[in-house]
């Protein structure tokens, strides 16, 4: 299968978390009503006010648009959303709706964006279980860069890849084969979902084929400095974005890094 025929089926695929999300819009609107920002310390120190810098925020693979809207009630003047899934960008349109938000959305292919926003976004914001969907890296990293405005920058918040080797069930850090490689370059076919992210008992009875990849930080961070961006700052955390080792003591979980940031921004001129 080539990266066209890999993110159509991930597009399917994703139906069966929209699903899921679905189920959760209403909770999404009170909470996003009552000011709530869903993101992590980390995001929140470096994403910070957006009111003093961020005209307008574009959200890649936003999903049910949960944090899309967080950055508008973070600041920004406008937000738009990216996502590949039809019936996640109706969740987000719902929630923005009830809330009164003019935000855009966007179903597309993250790497067919519309060349509408290019030279258009003070931030690119990005992560929290996106780029495993993504087979071509390089392709991605010229897209943020045609996004960018001179001057704006992209903030990157997602797993680290490093979570890919451990078996997610255990107690503590275990591989979850003994063949696994942080350095696996082959993407991955799977069906149903991690049960710490859709409950089993909401998953689809019938799911889907997926594709997921690793990239190391390595690959991330020179596919965006191929692309013409600039680092500014490269982090890894402890912070969860979502219950990844249910079984794990937190006290363990903590001495691993599980989430990273990337601070980068397109250099003016
Ligand atoms: C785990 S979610 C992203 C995190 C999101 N903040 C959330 O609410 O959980 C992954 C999203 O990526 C989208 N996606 C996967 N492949 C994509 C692609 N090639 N282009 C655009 N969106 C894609 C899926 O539809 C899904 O909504």
């Amino acid at each position: 299968m080539n990266t066209h025929e890999m993110h159509a089926s991930n597009a399917r695929a994703w139906d069966e978390a929209a699903a899921h999300y679905e189920t959760e819009t209403q909770a999404d609107i009170e909470f996003l009503r009552a000011g709530g920002k869903n993101f992590c310390a980390p995001e929140l120190a470096y994403l910070g006010d957006l009111a003093q810098w961020c005209g307008r925020a574009i959200h890649l693979q936003c999903a049910g648009g949960r944090d899309t809207l967080s950055l508008w009630n973070l600041g920004a003047q406008t937000v738009v959303g990216v996502d590949i899934n039809a019936r996640m960008l109706a969740c987000a349109a719902a929630k923005a709706q009830a809330l009164g938000v003019p935000a855009q959305w966007y179903c597309s292919d993250v790497l067919n964006t519309s060349h509408d926003l290019d030279a258009t976004a003070d931030l690119v914001y990005t992560g929290r279980g996106a780029l495993c969907w993504l087979m071509d890296l390089n392709a991605w990293a010229q897209v943020i860069a045609r996004l960018l405005k001179p001057g704006g920058k992209l903030y990157v918040f997602d797993g680290h890849p490093l979570d890919w080797l451990w078996d997610g069930a255990s107690t503590h850090y275990r591989f979850e084969a003994d063949t696994v490689s942080y350095f696996q370059r082959e993407p991955v076919s799977s069906l149903g979902w991690a049960v710490g992210y859709i409950p089993v008992e909401k998953q689809a009875k019938q799911p889907e084929a997926k594709w997921e990849r690793q990239w190391t930080l390595g690959d991330i961070v020179n596919a965006l400095l191929a692309a013409g961006l600039r680092l500014l700052r490269l982090e890894e955390h402890p912070d969860r974005y979502w219950d990844i080792f249910p079984n794990m003591p937190p006290e363990l979980q903590d001495r691993l890094p599980h989430t990273f940031s990337l601070w980068m921004d397109k250099p003016a001129g």
